[in-house]
């Protein structure tokens, strides 16, 4: 699409990835070349660029989870800001996702992001907090591993029935991520009765961990197993919805302290999902 003389919305291609990752790098917005490269490769994503005489000034990536699309990584280069061009990414994200069946759309909202996308329609739903404490070193070691019991690496035969606490969870379909990251050593699973599986931890490459569990307990002994992973150098980032008011204050009992907030927006069909079964995500442009 043209939107004017100088500016095309087109999809992103693998080509684009490098140029749009330092576009956004060079303004300080993170480092995001490894998840727009996944996202170039990802079927179930619509990755999109704002081009001027060849040159990226803009970016965004949806996800579609099933019913569910995501919307993020909406970023313009300031000089182009104020002219529609967000918006117009935006909508073109809405567009593709729609005509692959999403009915419901939602995203984490910036300060910035949030005037916009409320003009799009869009409604706060609930907020993200993100926690984080340090990992756990040897004097903590032997309460934590009682804690832990029972989350083991990742089996390939995981797959179905973590895709099914996942569904359950979020309200989405995400087995197309899931089966793309998921390994011994990215995953680990904490089965249920009957060949369920009660919760689960997956990393993605770029460092998000997308954690669901059915219970406070099953997640803090997933939460407990990274720290000790982490040891005593590392640090643990958690993601929780902040209608999951027990986790929270679990989580601030055991030594997490607030690092970051923000609101998820939605807009469309209302969904039916467990926010306090959510403790992670693999990033705000995919859930
Ligand atoms: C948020 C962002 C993508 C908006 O892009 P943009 O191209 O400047 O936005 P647009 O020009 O399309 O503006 C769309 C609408 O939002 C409004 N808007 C956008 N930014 C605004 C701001 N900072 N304050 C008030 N209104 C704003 C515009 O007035 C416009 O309303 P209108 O269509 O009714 O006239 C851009 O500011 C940006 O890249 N920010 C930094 C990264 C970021 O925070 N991204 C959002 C991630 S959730």
């Amino acid at each position: 699409m043209i939107l004017n003389t100088m500016v095309t919305l087109r999809p992103m291609l693998p080509v684009d990835v490098d140029p749009a990752a330092d576009m956004i790098l060079s303004h300080d917005w993170g480092v995001r070349r490894e998840f727009l490269a996944f996202a170039t490769g990802q079927a179930a994503c619509a990755p999109m660029v704002a081009d001027v005489d060849g040159a990226i000034v803009g970016t965004g990536v949806g996800t579609l989870n099933g019913s569910v699309g995501w919307i993020g990584t909406i970023f313009l280069s300031p000089e182009w800001r104020g002219e529609g061009i967000g918006r117009a990414i935006t909508q073109s994200i809405i567009d593709r996702l729609e005509s692959s069946g999403a009915r419901t759309f939602v995203l984490v909202a910036t300060a910035d992001g949030r005037r916009l996308y409320s003009k799009m329609g869009f409604e706060v739903q609930t907020r993200y907090r993100i926690l984080e404490a340090p990992g756990l070193g040897s004097g903590d070691r032997s309460a934590a591993n009682a804690a832990a019991g029972g989350v083991r690496p990742f089996e390939p035969g995981d797959l179905d029935a973590m895709a099914a606490l996942d569904r359950d969870g979020t309200g989405e379909d995400r087995r197309h991520v899931l089966a793309r990251f998921a390994t011994p050593d990215s995953a680990r699973v904490l089965p249920g009765p009957g060949g369920t599986v009660d919760g689960f931890v997956v990393r993605a490459p770029w460092g998000g961990g997308a954690t669901v569990a059915r219970s406070l307990d099953r997640a803090m002994a997933i939460i407990t197993e990274r720290r000790l992973k982490a040891g005593p150098g590392g640090r643990v980032r958690v993601g929780l919805l902040q209608d999951n008011e027990a986790g929270l204050a679990r989580l601030a009992e055991a030594g997490f302290a607030p690092s970051w907030s923000a609101p998820r927006m939605i807009r469309g069909d209302p969904m039916a999902w467990h926010p306090d079964w959510i403790w992670g995500q693999f990033n705000h442009a995919i859930g």
